[in-house]
């Protein structure tokens, strides 16, 4: 049985319709109603990282599990892994971050992912991890800038960062999963080339057929246009890893997307294309139109 946690989040939610029908696979969501895309035969399974019982129900019988977490400095890894272990599981593929690898990456979320990746080494099972840089739909942030006033303001808008198509990263799940000989190993998931904020907009406004003007934001800006989305600590460390991606630690491009799964990493342009309504500004109502001649 194959487990796959955070089954609505973004990469789970792409892993939950490429796993093999013909296997057995559970999904596990705080609300399992909220699951789409499941094989019919899958599994739903309701399980909270703060409940152990309920993560001892959604790994009985679990061989290999699919662990996503996201409360920054939290104990969800030490839990899941806790309570893994109590149920026999035999290998944890756990969803990191390219920045673990960067010796120069100091900050918070950074920390996190490198003690959690620590603690699920020394537990005694066996472990996959991946490591994903920046994922391309993280520019979905943009979207409604871009449909209200055809603008993308970002901080660092000309450094490079070698984004991945969180498809490419389930497609990678799915892949070390699924075979064997992916245990103790470790694998960064980049895409084709290094991109910049600037060169997204020009791509979008083209597939958009509409220019699109790219405002640099200052980092007092950044600051407080993060600090309206996340705690003041997580704010602080993606001002940080910004600034790494400024010096250029983020521009490196490896194959290893390629390697596990047989096909070149998705380029920035597919991925665009194929959420490009996103960022479409709305046909005006038929009515609306009418109104206004
Ligand atoms: N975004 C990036 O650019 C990037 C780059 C590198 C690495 N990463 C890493 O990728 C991971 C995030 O992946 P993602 O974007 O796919 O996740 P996501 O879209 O943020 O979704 C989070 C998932 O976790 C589940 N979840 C939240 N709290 C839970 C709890 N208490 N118990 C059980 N499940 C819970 C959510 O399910 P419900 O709310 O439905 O229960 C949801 O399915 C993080 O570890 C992040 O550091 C992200």
């Amino acid at each position: 049985m194959i487990l796959v946690t955070g089954s609505t989040g973004t990469v789970g939610r792409l892993l939950v319709g490429r796993l093999p029908a013909e296997l057995p696979v559970r999904l596990m969501a705080r609300d399992p109603s909220k699951i789409t895309g499941a094989a019919a035969t899958a599994q739903k399974a309701a399980g909270d990282y703060s409940d152990p019982q309920s993560l001892a129900m959604a790994l009985e019988g679990v061989r290999t599990a699919f662990l996503v977490t996201t409360r920054v400095a939290g104990d969800e890894d030490a839990a899941f892994v806790r309570a893994a272990r109590m149920a026999g599981v035999r290998r944890v593929v756990k969803l990191s971050a390219a920045a673990v690898l960067d010796e120069r990456a100091d900050d918070l979320i950074t920390r996190w992912q490198r003690a959690s990746e620590e603690l699920l080494r020394a537990s005694g099972l066996e472990w996959t991890l991946l490591r994903p840089r920046a994922f391309m739909s993280n520019c979905l942030s943009w979207a409604q800038s871009v449909r209200s006033v055809r603008t993308v303001r970002a901080l660092y808008g000309t450094s490079g960062n070698a984004c991945v198509d969180p498809r490419d990263i389930a497609e990678a799940a799915v892949r070390v999963l699924t075979e064997e000989g992916h245990a103790q190993r470790a694998y960064s998931l980049t895409g084709p080339e290094a991109l910049t904020a600037v060169g997204q907009t020009q791509e979008l406004g083209r597939l958009l057929g509409v220019p699109l003007r790219f405002e640099e934001l200052t980092p007092h800006e950044a600051r407080a246009a993060l600090m309206r989305r996340y705690p003041a600590c997580v704010a602080e460390a993606l001002l940080q890893s910004a600034e790494r991606q400024r010096s250029g630690a983020k521009a490196g491009v490896d194959d290893t997307v390629r390697m596990l799964t047989g096909r070149p990493a998705g380029t920035f342009r597919a991925w665009a294309e194929d959420h490009l309504r996103e960022f479409a500004p709305a046909a005006p109502h038929p009515a609306a139109a009418h109104r206004t001649r």
